[in-house]
């Protein structure tokens, strides 16, 4: 659906997400964090754009998400809501804006909606978190969940690794979905666990399962943009696709840009604002004046 026409086009809904689970057609996720990125996926037809706390790694350049704040969240989510019109856009909760207190959960994600524009928001954990995400559902905040590689654990699952591969943490994985289900979420992120997992996860919930590293069976995909298009060199999981090398085009730009600037070839004629004839001579013969 590229550049699909405005005029049968629909805001993305959470509606739609539940419509498109039980029809079984998969729903499309991307991140963005800035007015550019966020107009072209919009553009592309993309069913939603998350603006995730990834932000940290791959645009502000932290070794892990721990260190990005509810303002960083939502100075980028802004700059989203400007870029996308269709796509249901999602603020990504970041570590401690919702571990606190229920209150503090229930105030923070309400900022993604009424100072950022954002229609839903995500939160990582389980079972512990069932009690935040009621509170925040009641406040007619829709909330999607995220399972298995949860980012914001990186030291307490020991790095970033594949989870839920033994059958224990996988019932343990299977009993958090549901809670999370029971507590009112929509939608539910499953990183980096078993495809059998996942799509035995996606068979028995009846919201969505938004896979990134959890095989074919999930009821839709999400990527990290920066790690589709190449942006982000410091490394590339190996559930990711990479549709383009975007770092090499820049790289490749810049050298040209340096190249020509050293050359004398950049700015040429057609990059130049030129005087009309009148003027220079003007401008010359109140020069010659001066002297
Ligand atoms: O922050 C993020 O981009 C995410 C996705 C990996 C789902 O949580």
């Amino acid at each position: 659906m590229s550049n699909a026409s405005s005029s049968e086009r629909k805001k993305v809904t959470t509606r739609t997400f539940h419509e498109k689970k039980q029809s079984g057609e998969p729903i499309t996720m991307l991140t963005a964090y800035d007015y550019g990125t966020a107009l072209a996926v919009d553009r592309a037809g993309i069913d939603s754009i998350l603006v995730g706390d990834s932000l940290g790694m791959v645009v502000l350049g932290y070794e892990n998400t721990l260190p990005v704040t509810m303002e960083d969240m939502l100075h980028h989510c802004k700059a989203v809501r400007r870029g996308a019109q269709y796509a249901l856009l999602i603020g990504d909760m970041p570590f401690m804006s919702y571990q606190v207190s229920v209150e503090e959960a229930v105030r923070n994600a309400g900022r993604f909606l009424q100072e950022a524009g954002m229609d839903a928001v995500k939160l990582e954990g389980g079972q512990e978190r069932a009690q935040a995400v009621s509170a925040i559902v009641s406040a007619g905040i829709p909330v999607m969940g995220h399972l298995g590689l949860t980012p914001q654990s990186v030291h307490a699952l020991g790095g970033f690794r594949a989870q839920a591969t033994a059958s224990g943490p996988a019932v343990k994985l299977f009993e958090d979905a549901e809670a999370l289900e029971q507590a009112g979420c929509f939608a539910l992120v499953l990183e980096a666990i078993p495809a059998q997992l996942a799509g035995l996860v996606s068979e028995q919930l009846s919201i969505p399962t938004i896979g990134i590293g959890a095989g074919p069976d999930c009821d839709g995909q999400v990527l990290v943009t920066h790690d589709l298009l190449g942006l982000f060199d410091r490394f590339t999981p190996k559930f990711v696709k990479q549709y383009a090398d975007l770092h090499g085009v820049m790289g490749d730009a810049f050298e040209g840009f340096k190249a020509d600037v050293e050359a004398r070839t950049f700015p040429a004629g057609e990059h130049s604002i030129q005087m009309s004839e009148q003027n220079w001579r003007a401008l010359q013969d109140w020069f010659k004046g001066q002297g």
